[in-house]
C-alpha cells in the first residue's frame, strides 16, 4: 500500500458510483420493523415499551434523540418508530433548514402524531435551535408577521408530533436542545455475532447463498457497522459470482476481502493510510487532525466521524490534547518498528 499511486479524480468517480449504488442497496436492506432490527437490545426494548404506551394512550411519542457513528442504524430506527406507531414519517436534515420559515413549513403541515425526523441535527443553524424549543415543549411556534413598526408576533399551535433527531456528534448539541428530548439513545458498534446475523439476513434479501463461516468472515471485517457489513457482502457476492460458483463460504469471502484491501482487523486502505501517516510521517504523533487530513487527502470531518471511531475503539489510535497518537498496536499491525521513546520529542 505504501507508495501506491493515488489518482484522486478517478477514485472519487468510482466512489461516487459506488455510493449511489450503496444508497439503493441500503434502502432494500433496511430493516422495516423493530423485530427485523438486529442487536441494540436495550434500545429496542425501551423503544418498544414507549411506542406501545404512546399508542395505547393515542398520544404522540416523546421526542427521541439517536446518537452514534455513521451506519449503525439511526435512520433505520427512526423509520421503524414511525412504522411501529403507524404514523407518517417526514424527513429533513439540519443543514437543509436555513430559515425559521423552513421549520414552520414542516411543522405546521404535520399530520397529528407524525414522526418528524431531523438528520444531522447537530448541524442545525444555532439561530434555528430556539425555534425548536417552544415547538418541542409546548407545541407552539411564535412567528413574526409583518415588518417594521407593524410587525407583531403570532403564536401558532402545532399538532402533536414526535421529533426524532439523529446525530453523529451528540457533543455538538447545545444543552437546552438536548434536554428537550425525552428519550436519548446512543447506538454502539455491533459485535461479530450480530453482524453475522445482519449479513445472513441481507444475503437472504439479495438471494445469495452464504454459510455461517462465510457470514462470520464478512462480519469480522465490518468494523462493527451494519452499513459496512452490507457493502462488503455485496462486493463479496460479485466476487463469488465471477470467480466462484456464486456461493459464499469462508474461503471465497476471505479471498474477496483481501482483494478489496480490507484487512483482518477490518481496516481499509484509508484506515491504513491514516495510521501509516501518523506512524511514519509524524513518527507516531502527536499530530493535529487538520495536518493529518492534509497528509492523507481527506476531509477532517470524515476522518473524525467515519475513520477515527473504529481506530480508537480498536486501540490503534489515541487522542491526546496535543493531537492524535499511534499506539504500539498500530505499529505492530502495519509491521513497522516503533521509533524509540525519544523519537517524537526531537520534533519539538
Ligand atoms: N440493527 C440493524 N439491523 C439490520 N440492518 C441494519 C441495522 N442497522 C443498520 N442496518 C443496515 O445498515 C444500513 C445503514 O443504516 P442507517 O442508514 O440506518 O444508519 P445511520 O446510523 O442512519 O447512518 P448515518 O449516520 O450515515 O446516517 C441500513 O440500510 C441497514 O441496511
Ligand atoms: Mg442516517
Amino acid at each position: 500500500m505504501s507508495g501506491g499511486i493515488r489518482t484522486p479524480g478517478v477514485e472519487r468517480i468510482q466512489a461516487a458510483g459506488a455510493l449511489a449504488h450503496d444508497d439503493e442497496l441500503d434502502r432494500s436492506l433496511r430493516p422495516r420493523r423493530l423485530g427485523d432490527f438486529v442487536g441494540q437490545r436495550a434500545v429496542k426494548e425501551q423503544l418498544g415499551v414507549f411506542i406501545e404506551a404512546a399508542k395505547g394512550r393515542g398520544e404522540a411519542l416523546d421526542h427521541v434523540l439517536l446518537a452514534g457513528p455513521p451506519g449503525l442504524g439511526k435512520t433505520s430506527l427512526a423509520q421503524i418508530v414511525a412504522a411501529e406507531l403507524d404514523v407518517p414519517f417526514v424527513q429533513t436534515a439540519g443543514p437543509a433548514l436555513e430559515r425559521k420559515g423552513d421549520v414552520a413549513a414542516f411543522l405546521t403541515a404535520l399530520e397529528p402524531r407524525s414522526v418528524f425526523f431531523v438528520d444531522e441535527i447537530h448541524r442545525l443553524p444555532r439561530a434555528l435551535e430556539e425555534t425548536f424549543y417552544p415547538a418541542m415543549e409546548d407545541r407552539k411556534l411564535p412567528i413574526t408577521v409583518g415588518q417594521g413598526a407593524g410587525a407583531r408576533v403570532v403564536t401558532l399551535d402545532l399538532p402533536p408530533f414526535t421529533l426524532i433527531g439523529a446525530t453523529t456528534r451528540a457533543g455538538l448539541l447545545t444543552t437546552p436542545l438536548r434536554d428537550r428530548f425525552g428519550v436519548t439513545h446512543r447506538l454502539d458498534p455491533y459485535d461479530a455475532r450480530e453482524l453475522g446475523q445482519i449479513v445472513k439476513r441481507s444475503a437472504g434479501i439479495l438471494d445469495v447463498g452464504i454459510d455461517d463461516e462465510g457470514a462470520e468472515a464478512i462480519a469480522a471485517r465490518s468494523r462493527g457497522t451494519p452499513r459496512v457489513a452490507n457493502r462488503l457482502l455485496k462486493r463479496v457476492r460479485d466476487y463469488a459470482e465471477v470467480r466462484g460458483a456464486g456461493h459464499i463460504d469462508r474461503e471465497v469471502a476471505e479471498e474477496a476481502l483481501d482483494l478489496l484491501e480490507v484487512d483482518r482487523a477490518g481496516l481499509d486502505r484509508l484506515d491504513r493510510e491514516i495510521l501509516e501517516a501518523i506512524c511514519v510521517k509524524f513518527e507516531g504523533g502527536p499530530v493535529g487532525l487538520s495536518t493529518l487530513a492534509v497528509a492523507v487527502g481527506e476531509e477532517p470531518d470524515t476522518i473524525e466521524d467515519v475513520y477515527e471511531p473504529y481506530l480508537l475503539q480498536q486501540g490503534f489510535l489515541k487522542r491526546t490534547p496535543r493531537g492524535r497518537v499511534a499506539t504500539g498496536a498500530a505499529f505492530a499491525h502495519l509491521g513497522l518498528e516503533r521509533p524509540d521513546e525519544r523519537g517524537p520529542a526531537t520534533l519539538f
